[in-house]
């Protein structure tokens, strides 16, 4: 499949691995050695290229700096006895075409997504850190490249992605401020796209909770500021009376891959999940009756982030302590997928998928040279 695109690969001369130290790699700061790009020319996926991580060469007039056709994902990658496999790789391959679609940003091939991201992994293997809670961060975007600046959607665009060795993205439980002031998205929005614009327009309400002493914010429903969305960098999940419930999908918030696979397992393990409008309300109430038992974020980052409490006006919710008897649920998951990564559970639902399965590293010897 890597042949059927000729994926030109230039390798670095010299790999950066030996200078990082894997024990202190705080989230986003350390890149590995290369790249996939690859360009759409207006009607054609282009160029399908691997090269040294570098930086870009991006006119002032480029059309995603000022009007937002930027979009990403964001994946793992951990090893098995050795060698590197992906986390539901094929789901994040078509969420990012969904967010194209919303963006009016062309389709990428699924298997061009794929064929990519598998060789640029199994070349920068190296970078991928084995122990429990670790792994590779993937960055799959995709940008508008038109440098011409009326408002417009771009005919140019370039998809890429690279990758980085990473600890957990919240080391310790958060605790978060219900958001009643500022909204992150309406119905009919692009709160369900992972679009920049998102991230950009969730960071001013974020610094200000930061200030106040709250890792993060619970964004509320943009119509009544009621009902509970996400956290933004995380789906959310309660676990009230035995049961567990988590936002609703409508059209605001992410549809989160992780938040899928924890659905999955938990039915799988007989819980009862409700996937439903959920106020904050009810989650008060529930916490007053003492039938509030957890609370945690779930996203590809954070995998699950327990969360130590939840200030609403002027009330805090204080959840359990985080251990396997106060919070069963949560940490139940975390082990289950941090397991399953590194091959020690079973793939009962074939979520992991190995790089090197389909003529990938013969297609890298073809075409290889160094920079
Ligand atoms: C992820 O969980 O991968 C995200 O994209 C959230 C955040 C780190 C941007």
């Amino acid at each position: 499949m890597a042949g059927k695109f000729q994926i030109k690969v230039t390798t670095s001369a010299e790999s950066r691995v030996h200078s990082v130290d894997f024990q202190n790699i705080p989230f986003g700061k350390v890149i590995s050695d290369h790249m996939f790009i690859v360009d759409y020319d207006g009607e054609n996926w282009v160029d399908p290229r691997i090269e040294p991580f570098q930086k870009l060469e991006i006119s002032p007039a480029n059309l995603a700096l000022h009007y937002g056709q930027s979009i990403f994902e964001g994946l793992k990658a951990t090893k098995i006895k050795g060698e590197p496999v992906l986390f539901r790789a094929d789901m994040h391959a078509r969420r990012l075409n969904v967010s194209a679609e919303r963006m009016c940003m062309p389709q990428l091939p699924e298997e061009l997504f794929l064929a990519g991201l598998k060789m640029l992994v199994e070349l920068d293997k190296d970078w991928i850190p084995e122990e429990e809670d670790f792994a590779l961060y993937i960055r799959p975007m995709m940008f508008a490249t038109d440098e011409y600046f009326g408002v417009h959607a771009s005919e140019k665009y370039r998809f890429l992605i690279f990758t980085g060795p990473v600890g957990p993205y919240y080391p310790k439980p958060v605790n978060l401020w219900v958001e009643e002031v500022f909204t992150r998205a309406a119905q009919g929005g692009v709160g369900e796209a992972k679009c920049a614009g998102n991230y950009g327009a969730s960071l001013l309400p974020a610094v200000r909770a930061k200030k106040n002493g709250y890792d993060q914010v619970m964004w509320m429903d943009a119509v009544e500021k009621k009902y509970v969305q996400e956290v933004g960098t995380m789906n959310l999940f309660f676990v009230m009376d035995g049961k567990v419930i988590t936002p609703a999908t409508t059209g605001t918030i992410l549809r989160g891959v992780t938040r899928d696979s924890f659905i999955t397992l938990l039915k799988s393990w007989g819980y009862t999940v409700e996937d439903r409008l959920i106020s904050i309300a009810e989650i008060a109430d529930a916490y007053w009756r003492g039938t509030l038992q957890e609370c945690f974020g779930a996203g590809t980052a954070a995998v699950v982030s327990h969360v130590s409490d939840i200030t609403w006006r002027d009330r805090k919710l204080e959840l359990p302590p985080v251990d396997e008897t106060h919070r069963p649920v949560g940490t139940r998951l975390k082990k289950y997928i941090n397991r399953l990564r590194l091959g020690l559970e079973h793939d009962e639902f074939h979520w992991l998928q190995y790089c090197n399965n389909s003529g990938v590293m013969e297609a890298i010897q073809l075409e290889m040279e160094t920079a």
